[in-house]
């Protein structure tokens, strides 16, 4: 391993266009209001793919964004991974190998996907990092895509109104020393599978009973989901900032998934960040899964200037979580 420094050289995001408020649900026949899930979630709206939409739709065109602000063409890209836990075919191919398709990029570059549910953007940025500091590749194509509303009960308030679609990409290259991925730790505890998961793998096949019956979308204990994400967060800012020997008051931003305005707030009192350093824009996506983090650095990309320290942190089924400190480069 050499001692390049690899750092975010284009972002990129795609939403779909059909905007989905709270209002919308209600008219829908939803038993909610905007009041509880706003105040409940922060969330006012998503976005919703079309019927014939699907996950490498939306990644590819925040691929083709992500190329463009990085000044490279796809010729430049020697590696996709796509961060995403709704792919576009339930075994295979991966979606990042229609990625490739979809780009045009006829050359055999390797392409695969990262599962690992709303974390997956923090560890498939780890992966790409290390494949570009061993020399093996230089440009790589970071994608976060999750399509939920396809694997949500719509008529079940408890987990329907938390999340949208959408797709989130970087292209990681070197980028001069002392800048870019600082530091990044992984994590994961199998133990919490049943608190939030999706039916329908090995463990419980697809039958047409079982889809009758509903088992197959996504199922979660929010109380105990809550409970586990502020842990690990917890956790995951302190080992980061015990590890780069950092204060909070160091840190420009803090880039969490968005998951829940609720655990944003409680993370910002308990560790004391100043507001605006806690980035968010759940309110008009909702929880967007691997995609939410791309969304937000997207989204504030204008405001990042040269030299910031931004944490990246993520967390999701597994339960699994990830941090990442990144020293701003573009
Ligand atoms: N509209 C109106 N009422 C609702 C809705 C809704 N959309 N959903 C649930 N309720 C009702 C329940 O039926 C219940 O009614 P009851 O008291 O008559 O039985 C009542 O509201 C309270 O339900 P709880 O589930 O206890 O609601 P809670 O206050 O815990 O809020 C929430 C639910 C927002 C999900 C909360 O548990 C939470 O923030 N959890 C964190 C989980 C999370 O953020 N998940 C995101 C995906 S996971 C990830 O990304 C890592």
């Amino acid at each position: 391993m050499n001692n390049k420094s690899v750092g975010i050289l284009g972002i990129g995001k795609y939403v779909p266009e059909k905007k989905v408020t709270n209002d919308d649900l209600v008219s829908m026949g939803l038993d909610t209001s905007d009041e509880w899930i706003f105040e409940r979630t922060g969330i006012r709206s998503r976005y919703i793919v079309s019927e014939n939409e699907t996950t490498s739709d939306l990644a590819y065109k925040a691929a083709l964004k992500a190329v463009k602000d990085a000044s490279l063409t796809v010729d430049d890209i020697d590696m996709i991974i796509v961060a995403t836990t709704t792919p576009d075919y339930r075994l295979f191919p991966s979606t990042a190998a229609v990625v490739q398709n979809l780009l045009k990029i006829n050359r055999p570059i390797p392409a695969f996907d990262v599962a690992a549910a709303c974390s997956g953007f923090s560890y498939t940025l780890s992966i790409a990092e290390n494949y570009i500091k061993s020399g093996h590749y230089k440009n790589v194509l970071v994608l976060g895509a999750d399509v939920l509303s396809k694997n949500i009960d719509w008529t079940d308030r408890t987990t329907c109104v938390l999340f949208g679609d959408g797709a989130g990409a970087v292209i990681l290259g070197e980028v001069e020393p002392e800048y870019g991925i600082l530091y990044t730790k992984l994590y994961a505890d199998g133990s919490c599978a049943e608190i939030l998961k999706a039916d329908g793998g090995t463990k419980s096949p697809l039958t047409e009973g079982f889809v009758r019956d509903k088992s197959h979308f996504i199922k979660m204990n929010g109380r105990l989901v809550f409970k586990e994400a502020v842990k690990v967060i917890d956790m995951s800012i302190k080992d980061l900032l015990d590890d780069c020997c950092l204060n909070l008051s160091d840190i420009s931003y803090y880039v969490a998934h968005q998951a829940n305005m609720r655990i944003l707030d409680y993370v910002r009192q308990k560790q004391a960040f100043k507001t605006n350093q806690v980035l968010s824009n759940i309110d008009k996506y909702g929880n967007t899964s691997a995609a939410s983090i791309p969304l937000v650095l997207d989204d504030f990309n204008h405001q990042f200037k040269k030299g910031d320290y931004i944490i990246l942190n993520a967390f999701g089924a597994g339960f699994t979580w990830g941090v990442n400190l990144i020293r701003w480069s573009k």
